[in-house]
């Protein structure tokens, strides 16, 4: 882990940081405390985030559609080995969900944890996903444990201190169905990282990781494919809906499988713009890139 923040040329003396938090609170051997599939990639926003994670704040991640909120999440958690809870947020998330509620066992009224609670009293890293789908009366719960205050105030019981260890990393993605602004007061609690678009020189970094047989001339194919239409998007000719890197990883993967490469892109990026005369921009823009009629394998064996 600490390989790959030299590899992302992370500020030295910010990683001997995190050496130092690992060596004193690193829990290794915790299950919860697992090797994320992805690793993020992007200098500023690692620094960032690392920087505000040990100077003890909780952070909010927003930005569009498969930005890497989610990987940046998990990696963090990773990177401090710290034991992490993910919590998808929605129009029905209430203080039973986060912090807990009473439950009968065997004959007795006992309190069933949250995943806020077991975070805060293992020192955990809360993801909060998709944070700006709950209501305000939910979130307003949190307002103490988010604050300096780092408390929860449980109704009937004692009031809970967080471990030192605690931190909350919140996701959220403005415009997407269902979501609401976010209010001053719970983004008062959090630094903001706006995460970019993906530049292409990381993009070819995970190309690389992530799919170690794919040939290069068609690595670069991609890439440059996926780099225009994020341009494209970028001066409004066309909408974020095919600049999809969630969908170019599928495709890439569906190519595993056999696919031609022209019809999995489709099926990963083009038909993800439901308007059809965007939807023939998207496709001319792939086709200057990657031809339909690739007879090849686009991975060495
Ligand atoms: N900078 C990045 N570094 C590594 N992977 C990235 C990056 N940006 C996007 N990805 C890739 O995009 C995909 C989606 O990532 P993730 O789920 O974290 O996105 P998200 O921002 O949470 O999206 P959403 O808002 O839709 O939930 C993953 O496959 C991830 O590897
Ligand atoms: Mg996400």
């Amino acid at each position: 882990m600490i390989e790959y923040l030299e590899k992302q040329n992370v500020d030295q003396n910010l990683i001997k940081q995190v050496e130092i938090y690992r060596e004193k609170n690193g829990l290794f051997d915790d299950p919860r405390v697992s090797e994320p599939e992805f690793k993020y990639y992007g200098k500023e926003v690692l620094e960032q985030a690392i920087s505000a994670i040990l100077a003890g704040k909780n952070i909010l991640l927003t930005g569009a559609k498969a930005t890497g909120k989610n990987v940046l999440s998990s990696n963090l958690a990773y990177l401090f080995a710290r034991p992490s809870w993910n919590v998808s947020f929605h129009v029905n998330t209430d203080f039973n969900s986060l912090i807990g509620s009473d439950t009968f066992k065997d004959g007795e009224v006992v309190f069933r944890k949250g995943p806020i609670y077991e975070a805060a009293t293992k020192g955990g890293f809360a993801v909060l996903d998709e944070i700006n789908m709950a209501k305000n009366e939910a979130i307003s719960v949190l307002h103490a444990t988010l604050d300096h205050r780092r408390i929860i105030d449980l109704p009937g019981y004692e009031k809970i201190n967080l471990d030192p260890n605690t931190r909350f990393i919140a996701t959220m993605n403005y415009g997407y169905v269902g979501t609401r602004e976010v209010n001053e007061a719970l983004a008062s609690r959090f630094m903001i990282i706006n995460m970019p678009n993906i530049t292409r020189e990381n993009l070819d970094q995970l190309l690389m990781d992530t799919f170690p047989k794919l040939k290069e001339k068609y690595r670069n194919a991609f890439l440059d494919m996926f780099i225009s239409l994020q341009f494209k998007s970028e001066n409004n000719e066309i909408s974020t809906k095919s600049v999809d890197l969630r969908g170019l990883i599928s495709a890439i993967e569906t190519m595993e499988v056999g696919l031609n490469p022209f019809d999995a892109i489709l099926m990963g990026l083009a038909n993800k713009s439901f308007d059809e005369f965007e939807r023939q921009i998207v496709i001319d823009t792939i086709k200057t890139k990657v031809p339909p009629s690739i007879e090849e394998s686009v991975f060495n064996d």
